[in-house]
């Protein structure tokens, strides 16, 4: 913190070698790290600054992803820092306690910069929900869950294509937090997983070896107003969720990837990813458990629009070649918002293959997916959906500024294959 009582960070994008096996190493990218980036934290009305400096040899750029925040400081692909420069956002943080990230942005390279490994968590705070029973002690009874599915040729990466794989990159296993077969060590009865889906295309559908439900908690941007007991969480790339699992001593449990359920056709399915399954994270318990406090029944009350006050709709057509038939143009700007209203946006995926909309600047709520109202997992706060194959989405996104109509954020997949072959488009607030 420094003398006005700014929070400040400092990031630098450098070049390393990591040792996902031993004995072998690997070329990769990480904040301040060989791989992925520390965990920032803040507080609801904190100022941040981020000092950034890019020590790679390319352009690259840092979107602080599920942020409200100016234009301008958003890190999308109007804002890259070039090789050897720095970059130093400030912003107010405006929103309740969340788990969001962050992550490169530059136009057409972003699966490329994920991929070598910069991704870091950004976790905010907010008063009111610190006063809730909920386990918070850092790595002790809450544990942050990067989610990577890798491909390893040896001693490399492995980061080609596979034929007929058009959903983008999909690796043969998955790492949390950067190490392979990783188990946690769990002392408490109530231990908190925040979940991030980090993939680059792979829709994971998590739940527990003995069919345990877990006590969803938060979505991407924050709590939702009540605990929901669910067996299965499907997050897509970019999406988060928090969840609370109830220990006993001794035992070993697996947070697993079960086959996708999402209506994708026989050929998406199968060469999507949709037929895999993994061991994603093991909980060892202790012998003995601290008591944990029971979870609160009501988590936070919901600051999300409801689109009755709606003054605009737009619809958004997904497709791998483009969103409503255009390609990303860096010079072009798709829609203007007004500063301080609601709007409904459908989103509609014919395109057989799996997609998912995710919206800079906002949290949205979901009205309704198929017409029928979203299940509980989808009710907090959001900023990237899956939009299964076939199915029209429709979200309530209130846009509060500040303007900036020469500065435009990003909507687009967050299957970064299609985010960089051009499956996004630009939008201003003015
Ligand atoms: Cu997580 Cu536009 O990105
Ligand atoms: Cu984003
Ligand atoms: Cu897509």
């Amino acid at each position: 913190v420094d003398a006005d009582g700014t929070r400040v960070f400092d990031l630098r994008m450098q070049a390393g070698q990591s040792e996902f096996t031993p004995g072998t190493r690997t070329a990769t990218w990480g904040f301040n790290r060989s791989y992925l980036g520390p965990t920032l934290r803040a507080t609801e009305g904190e100022k941040v600054r981020v000092r950034v400096a890019n020590t790679l040899p390319e352009e690259s750029s840092v979107h602080w992803h599920g942020m409200h925040l100016p234009a301008a400081m958003d890190g999308g692909p109007h804002q890259v820092v070039p090789a050897g420069g720095s970059w130093a956002p400030e912003w107010t943080v405006a929103q309740p306690a969340a788990t969001l990230w962050y992550h490169p942005h530059p136009h057409g390279a972003t699966e490329a910069h994920v991929q070598r490994g910069l991704a870091g968590l950004f976790l905010l705070d907010d008063a009111r929900s610190a006063a809730l029973p909920l386990p918070r002690s850092y790595g002790v009874d809450d544990i942050p869950a990067i989610v990577q599915d890798v491909r390893l040729d040896g001693a490399e990466f492995d980061h080609g294509h596979q034929l007929m794989r058009n959903v983008g990159f999909l690796g043969e296993r998955t790492m949390v937090n950067g190490t392979l077969d990783p188990y946690v060590s769990v002392g408490d009865e109530l231990v908190r997983l925040r979940l991030l889906n980090a993939s680059t295309a792979r829709v994971y559908t998590f739940g527990l070896d003995d069919g345990r439900p877990l006590q969803q908690i938060a979505s991407d941007g924050g709590l939702l107003e009540a605990p929901y007991a669910t067996g299965r969480l499907r997050l897509s790339p970019g999406e988060r969720a928090e969840v609370v699992v109830r220990m006993q001593p001794g035992e070993r449990r697996v947070l697993r990837s079960y086959p996708l359920d999402a209506g994708l056709d026989f050929w998406n399915q199968r060469f999507g990813g949709g037929d895999d399954s993994f061991d994603v994270l093991q909980l060892r318990a202790q012998p003995t458990l601290r008591p944990s406090a029971p979870l609160p029944p009501a988590l936070a009350a919901s600051r999300l629009p409801t689109g009755e006050d709606s003054v605009r709709e737009r619809s958004f057509d997904l497709r791998m070649s483009g969103i409503n038939g255009r390609k990303m143009d860096m010079s072009r700007v798709d829609e203007t918002v007004t500063r301080g209203t609601t709007e409904t946006w459908t989103l509609r995926n014919e395109d057989g293959m799996p997609h998912n909309f995710h919206v800079h600047d906002v949290q949205f709520r979901v009205l309704d997916i198929d017409s029928a109202a979203p299940p509980p997992s989808l009710r907090g706060p959001k900023d990237t959906v899956f939009v299964p194959p076939g199915s029209t989405v429709r979200i309530a996104l209130r846009f509060e500024g500040p303007a900036d109509p020469g500065t435009p954020y990003m909507y687009h997949c967050h299957l970064l294959y299609h985010e960089d072959r051009g499956m996004m488009g630009q939008f201003v607030v003015a």
